[in-house]
């Protein structure tokens, strides 16, 4: 059987160079041989990926914040039954664009819910599996944003409708208590979660996360 693979999560404010930085790793440890499968999250398996339409689209109205804590997690805990323990098994290398972290910093911190119950529902609906190292993408809230919605608009005039999505229409504040949350959770977890910060050049900051990931998983 072969070794438990590792599971590596990114996370981050909307705009702050997330997927452009998966793309990058998941290219470099590819080049080096290494399996490695690369996922989302609210998403990664049909079922998620139709909760995700509700849950992002800007025409889903009135959802309240304890239904949308729940149906990150219905995603989550089918993601990881049909997509991270299968690869793990298999000695994978999973790259995962957003997880639990994300629940406690736009639901728990964003929406006020606290961190308790996303804890909690982790923990019942996770079976509590932990990232082996998860790289928080870290900017200022102003300079993600505007990051976002230079991108959305950019995909609007052409070929993919890139629609802003609910999150992406929140206020300063909302990102302000998002990023308070992230590093609250860094603090707290400083083995796990990493800290990178996401103000230079993509290539300086994949430069940052591939050492990053070389010596904390010995690859
Ligand atoms: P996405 O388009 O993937 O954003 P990005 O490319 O910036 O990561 O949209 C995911 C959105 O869902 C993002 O705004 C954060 C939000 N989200 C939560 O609020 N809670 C969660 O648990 C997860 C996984 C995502």
């Amino acid at each position: 059987m072969p070794a438990r693979g590792k599971l590596i999560t990114f996370e981050g404010l909307d705009g702050s160079g997330k997927s452009t930085q998966l793309d990058k790793l998941a290219r470099s440890l590819r080049a080096h041989g290494l399996s490695v499968t690369v996922t989302r999250e609210p998403g990664g398996t049909t079922t998620g990926e139709r909760i995700r339409e509700v849950l992002l689209h800007s025409a889903t109205a009135g959802l309240s914040p304890l239904t949308e804590m729940a149906l990150m997690f219905a995603s989550r805990a089918q993601h990881i039954h049909e997509v991270i323990l299968p690869a793990l098994a298999e000695g994978r290398i999973v790259l995962c664009d957003r997880y639990t972290d994300s629940t406690e910093a736009y639901q728990g911190g964003g929406r006020k819910l606290g961190t308790k119950p996303v804890l909690q529902l982790h923990e019942i609906l996770c079976g509590n599996l932990q990232p082996d190292l998860t790289i928080l993408l870290d900017n200022e809230v102003a300079f993600s944003v505007e990051r976002a919605r230079r991108r959305n608009r950019k995909h609007k005039g052409g070929r993919s409708e890139r629609d802003e999505n609910r999150f992406e229409q929140e206020n300063r504040a909302f990102f302000g208590r998002v990023r308070h949350a992230y590093l609250a959770i860094a603090a707290r977890e400083p083995n796990r979660v990493h800290v990178v910060n996401a103000r230079g050049t993509p290539a300086e900051t994949h430069a940052v996360i591939m050492e990053l990931v070389r010596k904390k998983l010995k690859i």
